[in-house]
């Protein structure tokens, strides 16, 4: 062995240290790029510009609870140079400015501060923006930091919001209301930037009303991966396509998924299980299968829209309606995955990719029954007691008790129990593992918090119990290659042309299933003595009994779960572009004098120079809904549109992709994020198909 060299020296040497320094040359390539700027913003001056054609139907209590903001007109940032000189001075008034991020992270967020900073610091570079810590937490409780130059350099173009952190916490009361806008003025504030999705949006709205009288504007910024913020008017005119960060988190869970597939298309020997990010939305799933071409992709939508056609038919035969007949039931799912599963594998595929969107549960008919109970039964629980459910009740046996009482009236006296008997037997048969995860805490805005539960467990679970019953029935068999079986034959000197009517239900396909009646070697031996191929005490030939084993399936799958990989990612191009814009737009729609207003680009789906600066209103973005047990007025989220060009394209594909048949799979390799350059995967494409008209 050579002389080992000095660890001092070692770690000094120019190669070692610049291996080991924490920024590599892309990240510092990251940090440099400049987005492009949509033209006006490489003017001096904007104008607010109402757009009236732009219509929405106002819910009543935003209109009640919302009154100053609700008549917002939709907002286009135009350019400004004819404006007044009172005017234009004002853009260059020393001006205090405050950011937040809110709710999970998502790729870009800092472009919106670099944005918002350097268009601040344009006009007047005495004007100062200030971080709130932790989210809106930061705010309520006056815990904040100056953003700086340096600061701001070193997380350009970077993933994650790690500049000034994020945080839940929900604006719920007077207290918290009255301390966020002491705040705001003890900081002197002209306007609070609020970095969010749908949740922080509507604390957006609530801020925007709350301190209108106090001169202080609030803006909001469309931001979640989970892609849920779009918005139409009442006509259909799209002016907010999509949320940032969607295309970043898609890309990263895109490109992970497209790497098992090159796996499993090369062992040959697991079905990988990816369950993809997304509360509810199946956005994400979709904008994934677009991009991977995955074996099968579940998109929570179109089950939720499922019809039981052959119940339907026997309902009608009976003259009645079957209403259990409409909606997916996990029995159904399991199913319908399972027949994806018989028929790869019918042609020699025991392998595969799935995809099944995190927030699936929340379209499965008896689970969606079961998370607005026990949202309900938590919410009621916490009104009346001191303490709160989940304290009282830490255990799974313990809450389970619970429940029992309510079903057996010790609780709730009335004669129809929120939670009956019959639920407590269904939510019964649930594995423990699931049950503790539908009772797992609401997050602080009442979300279900379907990131903490294995749903993907269940499902599979469910899978492979039905595919065991389908293996009994022989019904789940591995095609073999009828090349294979002869030569398997021949080398044993047997004739396969002998045996083949006996041993397969298709003697002439290209992959051969070995007969449904055919499932143990007691069946075959059956089977072959039958036919006068063997005598009773003979033992089955060798060669047969391989080619009965290779068509025994061995189900075997890798679990994975893509979410907080792909919020933590690197921004793609179209993300570092798209935020650093809404960051400028934000200070426009302030330097206008707007508040309630939530800054968005129109014309994402299109090309860059067609993206167009506009202020959309929050107040009109909001409906009632259920939560923690009651209803309450939220930004609704948008949810796949089984319409769009992006599910049709899909729905019409998804068969080829599946690939349950003799020739190759069609897995796409959408590649790495890149950052140099313009690629085709410069935008989600679900977006570029629903462009075309
Ligand atoms: P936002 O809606 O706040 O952007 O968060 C989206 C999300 O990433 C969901 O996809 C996921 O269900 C959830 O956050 C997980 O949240 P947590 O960080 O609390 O685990």
């Amino acid at each position: 062995m050579g002389s080992e060299i000095e660890l001092d020296y070692l770690l000094n040497h120019p190669i070692a240290k610049t291996a080991t320094a924490d920024l590599n040359s892309e990240a510092l390539a990251r940090r440099s790029f400049s987005p492009k700027k949509i033209r006006i913003f490489t003017k001096r001056y904007s104008l607010l510009e109402d757009q009236p054609q732009y219509r929405f139907t106002n819910d009543k209590e935003a209109q009640k609870v919302l009154p100053d903001i609700i008549c917002n007109p939709v907002q286009k940032v135009t350019l400004g140079d004819e404006i007044s000189e009172v005017k234009k001075q004002a853009f260059s008034k020393k001006r205090n400015i405050g950011v937040v991020f809110s709710g999970g992270p998502a790729p870009g967020g800092h472009n919106v501060i670099a944005g918002l900073f350097d268009e601040v610091k344009r006009y007047n570079p005495e004007s100062k923006v200030f971080g709130f810590l932790m989210g809106t937490e930061g705010l309520i409780e006056s815990s904040y930091m100056e953003i700086t130059r340096e600061l701001v350099d070193a997380h350009r173009n970077m993933g994650g919001f790690s500049m000034i952190k994020t945080g839940r916490t929900k604006i719920d009361s007077d207290k918290k209301m009255d301390d966020s806008l002491k705040t705001c003025m003890d900081l002197g504030l002209d306007a609070l930037v609020v970095i969010g999705g749908d949740d922080s949006n509507t604390n957006a709205a609530f801020l925007a009303q709350h301190y209108k009288k106090f001169g202080i504007k609030v803006i909001g910024v469309p931001k979640t991966i989970d892609g849920d913020i779009q918005v139409s008017t009442d006509d259909g005119d799209v002016l907010c396509a999509i949320s940032f960060g969607f295309h970043s988190a898609a890309r990263a869970f895109a490109q992970n998924i497209s790497n098992l597939a090159t796996d499993c298309e090369s062992t040959v020997k697991y079905w990988h299980i990816c369950k993809v990010m997304g509360r509810v939305a199946s956005h994400l799933t979709l904008e994934t299968a677009l991009q991977t071409h995955a074996t099968l992709s579940l998109i929570g939508e179109e089950l939720a829209d499922y019809v039981d056609q052959e119940r339907l038919a026997k309902a009608k035969a009976n003259n009645t309606i079957d209403y259990n007949a409409f909606g997916i039931t996990l029995r159904h799912l399991s199913r319908f995955i399972c027949d994806t599963i018989v028929k790869r594998a019918a042609v020699g595929k025991n392998y595969g990719i799935m995809i099944i969107p995190e927030g699936i549960l929340e379209f499965i008919n008896e689970i969606q029954v079961f998370i607005i109970k026990l949202n309900k039964i938590i919410a009621e629980y916490n009104t009346i007691h001191d303490i709160d459910f989940h304290r009282a009740f830490p255990g799974l046996a313990d809450k389970l008790e619970y429940l029992r009482w309510i079903s057996q009236g010790m609780i709730d006296k009335s004669p129809f129990p929120i939670w009956n008997l019959r639920d407590d037997e269904l939510f019964n048969q649930l594995p423990p593992f699931f049950r503790e995860g539908l009772m797992v805490e609401r997050d602080l805005h009442g979300n279900f918090q379907f990131s903490q539960v294995k749903t993907e467990k269940m499902v599979m679970d469910m899978v492979k119990e039905y595919l065991g019953v389908l293996k009994e029935q022989g019904v789940y068999k591995i095609g073999i290659k009828d090349t294979a079986y002869k030569a398997i034959m021949l080398a044993h000197g047997l004739d396969p042309k002998l045996y083949e009517t006996t041993l397969f239900g298709n003697p002439k396909a290209d992959y051969l299933l070995v007969k449904e009646t055919i499932i143990s070697q007691k069946t075959l031996k059956q089977a072959l003595v039958s036919n006068e191929l063997m005598a009773v005490e003979e033992s089955i030939p060798e060669p047969i009994v391989q080619v009965f084993k290779n068509s025994e399936p061995n189900f075997k799958t890798q679990t994975h779960f893509y979410g907080y990989d792909g919020r933590g990612t690197a921004p793609s191009h179209f993300d570092c572009n798209y935020t650093y814009n809404l960051g400028l737009t934000a200070f426009h729609l302030i330097a206008g004098n707007a508040t309630g207003q939530m800054a968005a680009i129109r014309n994402l789906e299109m090309d860059f120079d067609q993206w167009e600066p506009i202020g959309i209103p929050i107040a009109k973005l909001m409906h009632l809904e259920e939560r923690k047990g009651k209803l309450e007025l939220v930004i609704e989220k948008s949810l796949v549109d089984l319409n769009s060009n992006g599910f049709r394209v899909f729905k019409a594909l998804r068969d080829k992709w599946m690939a349950a048949d003799s020739g190759e799979d069609h897995y796409r390799q959408p590649g790495p994020i890149r950052f140099a350059g313009d690629t085709e995967e410069d935008r989600p494409i679900s977006l570029v198909f629903n462009s075309i008209q």
